[in-house]
């Protein structure tokens, strides 16, 4: 059925709004999980369509895994092998699938995954997933749409990323956890959900070190084993209620916020006129009298995130001047600016760089997410639109965001 989000524009957004655990945290260290025998309890985890497919590639790995009443997931394998292949079905509907590379090379030392979908947002390749497996002594073949991966005698080694991969980073890094040896990544992703994952490596008797810093260090141990572990918060999805508060000219209080995460976008916010002020548990959003311009180039953590440039984009159109934001992550990051333009935007593409010109005459309209940020850029130009707007294909927003209708709701946007 086709999914809609239906936004009657220009309420100012107020009140308190809890941030759910992250997306990219939660869906690796549920691949993770199965490196160790036994129940593994993961608070925090969002409920969101992206790990529901998550857990339907687990049933059909022979992984039992179920909600508890607390709202925790468990994930639950058996003790010897487990079915190796990632269905093509539900690995093209989310691209963290491939993530049960490094998880299942880590725990069997035996991989078949489907070349993973996801977001249409660019190529997005596995070389350096396949680079690091291979240095840590596995063979690989890709056929029909298929990595195969063995790793008879798997040995810890040195790997250089030519760019500082999430995925990359994290498939190394599990199936190194249990690699005998010690492997080096070197020009590692440092993003906060990186630092996680070797947490709950660690957390479960794993020895890694250096994460959040470009060169990770892990020893291989023989035995993970279960533990209970909380995913940290979503720094994107408060990143996208500060947007809201902003572009809305209104005040909201964010919980279960780790400040230090969204930095950059703090910084990026105040150059737009919002003021920020850090509480105990989060953050407090108040919008300024004008929303000034400001220019924008999307890098690796702890640079500017590119799943962020989606929402500045909407907020800079409203902006009083001209801003240009770069895309450095994701080449087709840019391709929801003709949907921005049905609604009034005035957004020039070039290459990698967009020129926005900023102004106040949104109005709604009839549009389509392309995929799960430029999705929640689409409600954040309609929560500041004048009149209706109609967003299909919402179903790209659910992946990642958890009740954002409600959320928006009890703030005092009219969603349906
Ligand atoms: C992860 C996030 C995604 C985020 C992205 C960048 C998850 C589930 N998803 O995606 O939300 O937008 O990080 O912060 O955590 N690349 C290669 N070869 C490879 C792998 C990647 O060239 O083998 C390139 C990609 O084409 C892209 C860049 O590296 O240009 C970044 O991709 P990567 O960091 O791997 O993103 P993901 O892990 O897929």
């Amino acid at each position: 059925m086709q999914e809609t989000l239906i936004i009657e524009g220009q309420y100012p957004l107020y009140g308190t709004v809890r941030i759910s655990g992250a997306k990219n945290a939660g869906l690796v260290i549920i691949a993770a999980s199965i490196m160790a025998d036994g129940e593994t309890i993961l608070d925090n985890v969002p409920h969101i369509n992206d790990v529901d497919v998550m857990m339907h590639i687990l049933d059909q790995m022979g992984v039992e895994c179920h909600w508890n009443e607390d709202a925790s997931l468990s994930i639950c394998p058996p003790a010897g092998e487990i079915h190796k292949k990632t269905p093509y079905e539900l690995a093209k509907r989310v691209r963290a699938s491939n993530l049960f590379l490094g998880a299942l090379l880590g725990r069997q030392n035996e991989a078949t995954i489907s070349m993973p979908g996801g977001c249409d947002i660019g190529t997005r390749p596995m070389d350096l997933h396949l680079k690091g497996a291979q240095a840590l002594g596995a063979e690989v073949d890709i056929e029909h749409g298929y990595i195969y991966a063995r790793a008879e005698n798997p040995k810890g080694a040195r790997v250089y990323l030519d760019f500082p991969s999430v995925g990359a980073t994290e498939n190394i890094m599990m199936m190194a956890a249990k690699t005998p040896g010690t492997s080096v990544i070197e020009n590692a992703a440092k993003e906060p959900e990186i630092v996680d994952l070797a947490n709950f490596i660690n957390s479960m008797g794993g020895k890694v070190r250096g994460a959040g810093t470009d060169v990770i260090k892990v020893e291989g141990v023989p035995v993970l084993k279960a533990v209970r572990y909380a995913i940290i918060p979503d720094r994107i999805e408060a990143g996208t209620y500060m947007v809201a508060a902003a572009i809305t000219g209104g005040e909201v209080q964010l919980e279960n916020v780790i400040p230090t995460h969204v930095h950059p976008i703090i910084a990026k916010l105040q150059e737009t006129g919002a003021t920020i002020t850090e509480t105990d548990n989060g953050l407090i959003v108040k919008a300024g009298p004008r929303i000034l311009p400001a220019d924008i180039k999307t890098l690796p953590y702890p640079g500017f995130p590119t799943d962020m440039q989606s929402q500045m984009l909407a907020l800079l159109s409203i902006a009083e001047g001209t801003s240009v934001v770069v895309e450095n992550v994701f080449e087709n990051r840019f391709q929801i600016v003709d949907e921005f333009k049905r609604m009034g935007a005035k957004i020039k593409v070039e290459g990698h760089s967009a020129v926005v010109e900023g102004h106040k005459n949104l109005f709604g309209a009839r549009v389509k997410a392309t995929d799960l940020r430029a999705g929640a850029g689409l409600v954040l130009m309609a929560l500041a639109a004048r009149g209706e707007t109609v967003i299909e294909d919402a179903c790209y927003i659910f992946r990642g965001y958890e009740n954002i209708a409600e959320k928006l709701s009890n703030l005092g946007a009219h969603v349906k």
